[in-house]
């Protein structure tokens, strides 16, 4: 039985300290006293010290939206594993928003190819040496997904993702299925496509690997227009173990999303 998971991924929001503590003393009562699911707030890096001051009395989980592989050294604006440790428990890698040039070339258009496969897989080995458990993100664009393409490529980045790991250190990743044309959208997967790619594609690719007993404990969530209404087909999914929430996760109705989490399960 896999336990189920879901985190919010704040992105670029809710970053000063008074408007990130006004909303997790708003919602972490409810949101701590639901059983039977995992729940992280994943805010930004200028907030993440005071929320984990907030959320210390909950069992509420924290992680961060991205970090570098390395340490220390010179690396202007990143922040390190070791920086993390200590302060969250979770980290996601790989997010499509860092994979492509979305961040940092919005003028070229969201092919060019930032955080590579390589680049996730050291950063998946530098968590999980920091004992922070990674939420690695996968998933195809509209011209892969629409060129048949979506098995391959999608295989292709949880491989390289968990290269070199043992079966051990692969079970404790989360992987976080996020087509990227329906993230941010409104137009979500559906709950059958979404578990046929987590079920076949992720984790055929996590038994091809470490074998099936592996492929079976890993936690896999469904992420991209996740809200209060879709969340329980999703579900509903045996595939399904969470999901990664962006802009549902920035209201109140988040509780009521995990809720229905708790409830399905
Ligand atoms: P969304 O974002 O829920 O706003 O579509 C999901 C994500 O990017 O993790």
């Amino acid at each position: 039985m896999r336990y189920p998971i879901v985190a919010g991924n704040w992105k670029m929001n809710l970053g000063r300290v008074e408007e990130a503590l006004a909303f997790v003393r708003h919602i972490r009562y409810r949101l701590n006293e639901i059983e039977g699911v995992e729940r992280v707030l994943c805010p930004p890096f200028t907030v993440l010290a005071a929320v984990a001051q907030v959320l210390r009395p909950t069992r509420i989980g924290l992680g961060a939206q991205t970090m570098h592989w390395q340490d220390q050294g010179a690396y202007t604006g990143e922040i390190s594993p070791a920086m993390l440790a200590g302060l969250c428990r979770y980290v996601i890698l790989g997010h499509s928003e860092r994979r492509t040039g979305r961040v940092a070339f919005p003028d070229q258009g969201p092919e060019a190819s930032v955080e590579s496969d390589a680049a996730v897989n050291r950063k998946v080995h530098a968590a999980l040496a920091h004992d922070l458990s990674p939420i690695i993100c996968v998933g195809e664009n509209l011209a892969q997904n629409e060129g048949g393409q979506t098995h391959q490529f999608v295989g292709g980045q949880v491989r390289a993702a968990l290269a070199g790991l043992t079966a051990k250190q692969a079970e404790r990743c989360v992987i976080a299925y996020e087509p990227m044309w329906a993230i941010g959208t409104g137009k979500a997967a559906t709950p059958v496509d979404a578990n046929r790619v987590i079920g076949l594609t992720i984790r055929g690719a996590i038994a091809d690997i470490f074998g099936e007993i592996t492929a079976q404990a890993v936690r896999v969530q469904y992420g991209g227009s996740v809200n209060v209404e879709n969340i329980a087909a999703f579900m509903a999914m045996p595939e399904v173990d969470g999901a990664l929430v962006g802009g549902a996760s920035l209201k109140p109705e988040f509780v009521e999303l995990v809720r229905r989490v708790a409830l399905v399960r």
